[in-house]
């Protein structure tokens, strides 16, 4: 056993950052009398040193100088609770190259430079850990690395974003259209006051990218992901979700087949009788399939400064622990793996389409699905003032093969509007 004394080094003290502090100051003896370790954040870094800074205790040395506390000898191990990508990058690699053992929450940095990192950990044989960096307090990584390592993982389905799941939610419970859901997401502080990177699907991708990572070995970047977010799901969308007995869900789709995986993230009707449909609010959840374990489920705060926060905690105790003891576990090495291109998918699809009322143009838009050899399930018209919604869902199609009837549909003169067009899931 090593050092009883683990100093540690704090890059932000922002949401989770204070947070950070706060829970380790009130679990400082618990964590002690556990582990016979002495926990304590000697430095921190943050950016306007003016702000106010109550949180800290006297004798924590605070900089605007995040390269200072990387290169102190007096700090043994380091949390990155920046964000962003730099110099988040830089310091998390200096850390590193200093055989600093790296606590971080930051999956744009993972996401998109997780490779590189996680091969410098394992060359200077300390800790990368990076449990808050996927759905906020879900302990999800350690599920994946540890208590799942043996087993045969099929599928991973996520609903990883907050704050779309928050605003999906509004719209189905409360019938609120998609702006006024956005809205009421932005004042409660779920949602940033530029909300792209959330509504988009792409901070759901990063999340994608790193859970490939970990349950896969797989070497993939945020830019291998393809994501489409909710920003053109309507009202009309779900009530008609609803009626027919299902959630629209924005999903994080990690999944093998053979030797192939697909990663990506849409939005989905899932059947009530999904877990995961039920999953309301800001909350996240993770739905695994593995051929021995059969299916389990994760729930819980994806986001927030103390549910982060814990996630942060148990990977600083592991780390911690692991440095007292002179070891490390790295993620081991990550190979490069066919990835299912989207087009290439079969789903059942939702397609709505805005159409002229008038007498034959059900079966000519119809025509169009039987041409491409789509099959269709159920149909649904809804009239409005001189104009139709018709709403199709399909029987399972390739996404290239419904793309061909889309876009001959959308030449069609009595075709006003091509709607929303959203994968539909079974149980
Ligand atoms: N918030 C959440 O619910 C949540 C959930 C999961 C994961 N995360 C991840 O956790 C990380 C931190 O998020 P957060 O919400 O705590 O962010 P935040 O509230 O914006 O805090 C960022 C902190 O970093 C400091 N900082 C930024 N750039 C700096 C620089 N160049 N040099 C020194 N300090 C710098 C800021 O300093 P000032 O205080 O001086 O501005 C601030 O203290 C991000 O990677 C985020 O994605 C957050």
């Amino acid at each position: 056993m090593g050092k009883s004394q683990i100093r540690i080094g704090l890059l932000g003290f922002g949401t989770v950052g204070s947070a950070f502090v706060e829970l380790l100051e009130t679990q400082k003896s618990s964590i002690f009398s556990k582990t016979g370790l002495e926990l304590v954040v000697t430095h921190v870094a943050v950016n306007d040193l003016t702000k106010d800074r109550s949180g800290l205790n006297a004798q924590t040395l605070l900089t605007n100088k995040p390269n200072e506390v990387i290169e102190n000898t007096e700090v043994d191990l380091v949390v990155e609770l920046m964000g962003g990508l730099l110099p988040a990058k830089d310091l998390v690699e200096a850390a590193l190259e200093n055989s600093k053992p790296v606590i971080t929450a930051n999956k744009e940095l993972l996401s998109k430079e997780g490779r590189h990192l996680f091969t410098l950990a394992g060359v200077r044989k300390v800790d990368l850990l990076f449990e808050a960096a996927v759905a906020g307090g879900i302990p999800l990584i350690r599920v994946l690395r540890e208590s799942l390592l043996g087993e045969p993982v099929e599928k991973i389905m996520g609903i990883v974003n907050g704050t779309t799941n928050y605003i999906l939610s509004q719209m189905e419970e409360k019938s609120m259209p998609y702006s006024e859901a956005l809205l009421e997401a932005q004042n409660l502080g779920y949602a940033e006051s530029d909300p792209t990177a959330d509504v988009s699907g792409q901070d759901a991708a990063s999340k994608a990218a790193i859970i490939a990572m970990v349950a896969f070995g797989a070497d993939v970047s945020l830019d291998d992901v393809p994501f489409e977010g909710i920003e053109n799901i309507s009202s009309a969308d779900v009530a008609f979700a609803k009626r027919a007995g299902c959630a629209i869900k924005l999903l994080a789709m990690v999944s093998k087949y053979e030797n192939e995986l697909e990663v990506q993230v849409y939005p989905a009707m899932l059947p009530n009788s999904h877990p995961l449909s039920s999953v309301r609010d800001s909350f996240n959840a993770v739905f695994v399939e593995g051929a021995a374990v059969d299916s389990l489920m994760l729930f819980g705060r994806g986001a927030g400064g103390m549910p982060t926060a814990s996630a942060v905690l148990g990977d600083v105790i592991d780390a911690a622990v692991n440095l007292s003891n002179r070891t490390y576990r790295d993620i081991g090495d990550l190979t490069e793996v066919p990835l299912i291109q989207g087009d290439e998918q079969k789903s059942a699809y939702y397609v709505s389409v805005q159409v002229i009322d008038e007498p034959g143009v059900l079966a000519t838009v119809a025509s169009v699905f039987a041409k491409h050899d789509i099959s269709i399930q159920t149909m649904e018209q809804e009239g409005m003032d001189r104009e139709a919604r018709l709403v199709f869902i399909t029987h399972e199609v390739e996404e290239n093969r419904l793309e061909g009837a889309l876009s001959e549909l959308s030449n069609l003169s009595c075709v006003e509007k091509l709607g929303t067009v959203i994968r539909v899931l079974e149980a």
